[in-house]
């Protein structure tokens, strides 16, 4: 059995770098990249408070196809450029959207969205998959969540 879980209160900073090392223990030692990012959808779900959606899409023969989620189901394949995923993963630059509603080509999964931040995962240079946060708070995510989903994007790099 796994036992990982926040420390009671704990925000920001030390919140990911619980998360980050979470990770780290979780995919240490199991080469399944399904299993791990299922694993790891469910790990950030349970650490990262009021989301709605979290999970993957991974780079597949040039587009975007559902991974490991948790959540309500959601579109399936996602164009490179297009919606809040696709920009992620065009331009290597995670996206941190305040206000769904206001960004140019938004893909609605879930009509309780209301804020999202995607995060691309890089290997060797290219993007393999986005990690996808959807938060039914305008405006859920901050500076801390980007840096903190980034670290956890290159720590699970090599393991999905
Ligand atoms: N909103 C995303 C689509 C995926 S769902 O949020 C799960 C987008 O615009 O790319």
């Amino acid at each position: 059995m796994f036992d990982f879980s926040p420390e009671p209160g704990a925000s920001g900073p030390e919140l990911y770098d619980s998360l980050v090392q979470a990770a780290a223990a979780l995919v240490d030692g199991e080469p399944d990249p399904v299993a791990n990012m299922a694993n790891l959808a469910a790990l950030i779900w349970q650490f990262v408070p009021e989301l709605n959606w979290a999970g993957f899409y991974r780079m597949i023969e040039g587009e975007l196809v559902l991974g490991p989620f948790i959540g309500k189901p959601a579109c399936l394949r996602i164009a490179l450029g297009s919606g809040v995923c696709g920009t992620a993963a065009a331009t290597m630059q995670s996206q941190c959207v305040a206000d769904v509603h206001a960004f140019p080509g938004h893909i609605a999964c879930d009509a309780a969205s209301a804020s999202e931040l995607v995060v691309p995962v890089i290997r060797d240079g290219t993007v393999i998959a986005v990690i996808d946060l959807d938060s039914p708070r305008p405006a859920r995510f901050a500076a801390d969540d980007v840096t903190g989903m980034e670290a956890l994007a290159r720590i699970i790099s090599p393991s999905i």
